[in-house]
């Protein structure tokens, strides 16, 4: 379980003097943890961590990620090297199973991908039923929980599962296209055999039945690189859902769907969206964003710089040094001028030098910059939140495999410190 030999302990004293000994882990990277697994047994206490600022939640081989040195490595390999060289393909199988894949298994993991990715035709029926104004995070999630209805085996807890992973890489990324064709009142666009994955998803999104529409290889590298880059973030909120609600034993639709939920919430992959609009009201305003950033600094109705501030990282994310780079490479190449970019970059030169910034240690993170990109891709600013679950897929879906598979799960019920009422009596309405 942990890279290290050597057995160490801490000592917890307790205000009794009571000393209780806790086992030290250390992981394969040198993270020292107190393991207080046994502590409320041997002590009768129990700690209190609200947002899990300090607590492990689970051991994993998945993802490794230093906030101090901004690193981000998935099964070892650094996310750079993975963006340039890799595919979104061929990083969720590293993801879900351990390892790069050969040849063979790269080409029967995208055969795969390619037969399963109609969803049955009665599903097509759910688009119809929403409102044109729906968020298409609420459709996509009511679409995931429905895959399990089709799928019924998923709910035996010892059935293969390789077949279930396989329909949601490959379906989720047809919902999510459908769930755009609908909103705009465009006929939907079946997958095509033909293209690669992330190729048939612009296809899906943005041909329509009467003219052809040729895949530009720069958007579709473009958008590769962006799944990856979103892939895994270790035991960030979503992925932590993920495992709690699988935990009950709860099917890997649900899990998933619940995942996608979690997501939504603007302070996690809801931020892409809120970049956009953050940049759009200031832009609308005149401009002005020294005012804007004076309003987050004195936290005027609570403002926040929308895409920068990270829980883990307290170094620029590197994932968002990658995105920068891109958002000129793709801008450049399809003769987009956008001036939210503009905007984006000055608010982040002047917060790079704030004392406010500096001393928080609040850098841009992942989604300062893929907004900008999504947007000049074509793709519309209530989508983007469903482009971040589209990559973070592969990731919570290998969590939830390593979860089910580690003999350790338990399911996830976390402790309180009661602080309501004591025992009362119960009054009759008459006397209230
Ligand atoms: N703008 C202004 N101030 C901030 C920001 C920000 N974006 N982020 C944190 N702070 C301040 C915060 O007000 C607090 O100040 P004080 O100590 O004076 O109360 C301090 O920094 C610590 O913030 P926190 O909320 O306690 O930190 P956290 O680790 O709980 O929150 C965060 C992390 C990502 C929720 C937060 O930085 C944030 O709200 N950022 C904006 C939303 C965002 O971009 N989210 C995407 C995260 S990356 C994608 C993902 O993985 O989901």
């Amino acid at each position: 379980m942990a890279g290290s030999d050597k057995k160490l302990t801490a000592k917890l004293v307790l205000p009794d003097s009571k000393e209780v000994p806790l086992p030290v882990l250390v992981g394969t990277e040198d993270e020292h943890a107190i393991d207080i697994r046994n502590l409320r047994q041997d002590s009768g206490y129990v700690t209190l961590d609200t947002g899990y600022m300090n607590t492990g939640s689970t051991t994993s081989a998945i993802t490794y990620l230093d906030g101090e040195q901004g690193i981000l490595r998935y099964r070892g390999y650094p996310i750079e090297e993975l963006a340039e060289k890799s595919n979104f393909v061929e990083t969720s199988y590293l993801l879900i199973n351990g390892q790069l894949p050969n040849k063979t298994e790269r080409e029967s993991f995208g055969r795969m991908l390619t037969r399963h990715s109609l969803i049955h035709e009665d599903m097509h029926q759910f688009f119809a039923g929403y409102p044109p104004t729906s968020h298409p995070m609420a459709v996509l999630s009511a679409m995931v929980t429905s895959l399990s209805a089709y799928y019924p085996d998923c709910l035996d807890r010892n059935a293969p599962v390789d077949l279930h992973i396989t329909r949601l890489l490959s379906k989720v990324r047809t919902i999510a296209a459908f769930s755009y064709k609908k909103s705009i009142g465009q006929p939907l666009i079946y997958p095509k055999n033909s293209l690669n994955y992330c190729a048939n998803f612009l296809h899906m999104m943005f041909a329509v039945p009467s003219e052809d529409y040729e895949v530009s290889p720069v958007l579709e590298k473009a958008l590769n690189q962006l799944l990856i880059l979103h892939a895994d973030h270790e035991q960030n909120c979503s992925t932590s859902t993920v495992r709690m609600v699988g935990s009950s034993g709860a099917n890997v639709y649900a899990a998933i769907a619940s995942g996608i939920l979690a997501l939504w919430g603007p302070l996690h992959g809801g931020a892409n969206q809120a970049v956009i609009e953050m940049l759009e009201e200031i832009r609308n305003s005149g401009g002005d964003f020294k005012k804007f950033i004076d309003d987050v600094k004195n936290k005027r109705d609570n403002r926040r710089l929308m895409g920068f501030g990270h829980r883990v990282y307290k170094n620029y994310d590197p994932r968002a040094k990658i995105l920068k780079k891109m958002c000129d490479e793709v801008l450049a190449h399809l003769g987009v001028k956008d001036p939210l970019l503009d905007l984006a970059k000055g608010m982040e030169e002047i917060a790079l030098r704030d004392d406010y910034f500096i001393s928080k240690k609040l850098y841009p993170n992942v989604d300062f910059y893929s907004g900008i990109i999504y947007r000049a891709m074509g793709i519309p600013t209530n989508m983007f939140t469903v482009m971040f679950a589209l990559g973070r897929l592969p990731g919570w879906i290998a969590h939830w495999k390593e979860m089910v598979e580690d003999k350790d799960t338990k399911i996830g019920r976390p402790r309180q410190i009661y602080t309501g009422e004591r025992v009362r009596k119960y009054v009759p309405m008459d006397q209230r």
